[in-house]
């Protein structure tokens, strides 16, 4: 199973997001992203423009719901992502919300693990029907990608997950993940920086191909 690249939009504005996807970034990508700062700086109606201007392309709504999920979930999930992301730290309850409002639109739920969370919660998590999370190394986070962190995602994808990774990820650190069943790579920075962010996706996808050949 070889990941999609996940393009995260952590522009500060819609503007400069669309400006990212110029250029064939847009079609190049698996999957686009509004990601947390994206919606914070322009709010929901961000993830709203995204799905009228890429009907068809997979969208994911980044907000990472804490509280509050029949709201929060709602008014996501109203603006047709087909992945909405809840954090690890939010309450079962929470989780359980923001998963009827994402079934009412036909949307997928991924619980964004950070920090500090059990094995024993992604049981609980499974048991409430979210089969998705994302491995996310913080950006704040000091150090690297190191053997733990591959040993958290080979345990989850074991245990039947549908696992993304994240966090500083580019093009050097795609062999970390060489041939592991992982659903998807997140990159942000590392494609939006690039001075060629066209020519780094499609940089990216070839090594994803021979990595996972
Ligand atoms: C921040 C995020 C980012 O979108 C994600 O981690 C990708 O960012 P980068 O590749 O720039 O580290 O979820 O909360």
């Amino acid at each position: 199973m070889k990941p999609l690249l996940q393009l995260a939009l952590d522009n500060l504005s819609l503007q400069d997001g669309l400006n990212t996807l110029q250029g064939g970034v847009a079609q190049a990508v698996d999957i686009i992203e509004a990601g947390t700062l994206l919606i914070c700086a322009e709010g929901v109606q961000a993830v709203g423009q995204l799905r009228r201007l890429f009907p068809e392309k997979p969208l994911v709504a980044d907000f990472k719901i804490a509280d509050a999920g029949s709201v929060l979930g709602g008014l996501i999930a109203g603006q047709k992502p087909d992945y909405m992301t809840v954090i690890c730290a939010a309450d079962n309850g929470t989780k359980a919300a923001v998963k009827k409002e994402a079934d009412r639109q036909g949307a997928v739920v991924q619980v964004e693990l950070y920090g500090r969370w059990q094995m024993d919660d992604v049981k609980a998590w499974k048991e409430l029907g979210i089969t998705h999370v994302i491995y996310h190394r913080s950006r704040d986070a000091a150090g690297e990608w190191g053997q733990t962190d591959l040993a958290c995602v080979k345990a989850l994808c074991s245990m039947g997950m549908d696992v993304t990774v994240t966090g500083g990820v580019g093009y050097d650190e795609l062999e970390l993940f060489a041939g592991l069943p992982i659903f998807a790579i997140i990159c942000g920075r590392s494609i939006r920086d690039a001075a060629d962010p066209c020519g780094q996706v499609l940089r990216m996808k070839e090594r994803i191909d021979q990595l996972w050949a």
